[in-house]
């Protein structure tokens, strides 16, 4: 038996498994550490020890859709879970992170943030009292820090609840003294910064798109020494990086899946290995792209709606 050297020795074992299992490990949910997930992940922990005072910092995470802000958001809530203390029967909630509601009205999005804090309340109490029992529940939580994502979803919204809901960001943002995280795509930055006062309060962090230099490098050699085919792949070229870049446009999760499906054409061709050639079946690669860009479209009309 061959030992796989050049994959990473933990993944060495998943190589010798059948087709059938490596076809499913391939196309699992994982988590991959990148260079710039990293970096995200190093400011907020960075933002999760600071000291409480008036001024909380806060932190608009954008990038375009597809990006990773969602995976980041969720490797840091792993990061830092909640915890249940039988002897006190306190639970503790250092991050918590909540959705925006599809439509952006006030007493959404207090009844997500009571969702999110695993207190869904009664659904006629008023905004005022709402926002009370987020306040004493996010305090005696012991919550450090408060994620929103998806926050491009309030430019789905009127003009007139755009504005409230930047009042409410505004009111989380100032009152409660934890960091603020926001996480969207650049048009909910834009909108953020029609309101001076948030403006001012978010630190940006930009998810740029991937191109042709290092940072790609290591995405695919890292990826060459997880994918379990038996055969070391060619993913150091420039040729493979260029392959890679062009029908993904440097969206992460076209990358992602656009390896998952040559890692599978290559078990199934019994190749067992990607090259530069893996890339040139157009059979793979025009589909995958156009589902993405078609999801991309939907978000796009939800908005101008
Ligand atoms: N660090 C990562 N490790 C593994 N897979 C990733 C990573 N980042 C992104 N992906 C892949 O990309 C997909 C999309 O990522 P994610 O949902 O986080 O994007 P997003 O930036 O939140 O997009 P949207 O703006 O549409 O919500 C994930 O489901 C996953 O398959
Ligand atoms: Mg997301």
């Amino acid at each position: 038996m061959s030992d796989y050297a050049h994959l990473l020795p933990a993944y060495r074992r998943q190589a010798a498994l059948g087709d059938a299992e490596r076809t499913a490990w391939i196309r699992a949910d994982r988590w991959l550490e990148t260079a710039q997930a990293w970096s995200a992940l190093a400011r907020l922990e960075d933002l999760l020890s600071y000291p409480a005072r008036d001024r909380m910092p806060c932190l608009l995470l954008y990038g375009d859709t597809g990006m990773g802000k969602t995976k980041i958001i969720r490797k840091f809530l792993r990061d830092h879970p909640a915890s249940f203390d039988r002897g006190t029967g306190v639970t503790t909630m250092p991050v918590v992170a909540m959705q925006m509601p599809a439509e952006s009205l006030e007493r959404d999005v207090y009844g997500e943030l009571l969702n999110a804090l695993g207190a869904p309340g009664p659904a006629t109490d008023s905004i005022y009292r709402q926002k009370e029992i987020c306040r004493s529940l996010l305090r005696s939580m012991g919550a450090r820090m408060l994620i929103i994502d998806e926050i491009h979803a309030l430019l789905a919204g009127t003009f007139r609840q755009q504005r409230i809901f930047l009042n409410v960001i505004r009111f989380l943002a100032n009152d409660l003294k934890v960091p603020l995280i926001c996480a969207g795509t650049d048009l909910a930055r834009q909108a953020l910064l029609t309101d001076p006062q948030l403006a001012e309060r978010f630190e940006a962090f930009h998810l740029g798109r991937w191109a042709n230099d290092l940072h790609l490098s290591q995405l695919l050699s890292s990826l060459g020494g997880i994918l379990p085919l038996r055969r070391p792949s060619e993913l150091g070229t420039a040729a493979a990086r260029r392959r890679v870049l062009d029908p993904t446009d440097g969206v992460t999760v076209r990358i992602f899946r656009l390896m998952e499906t040559v890692a599978v054409e290559a078990i199934r061709n019994g190749s067992e290995c990607i090259t530069a050639d893996s890339f040139a079946n157009d059979d793979l690669v025009p589909p995958l792209v156009t589902v993405t860009r078609q999801a991309e479209k939907q978000l796009q009309r939800r908005i101008a709606r």
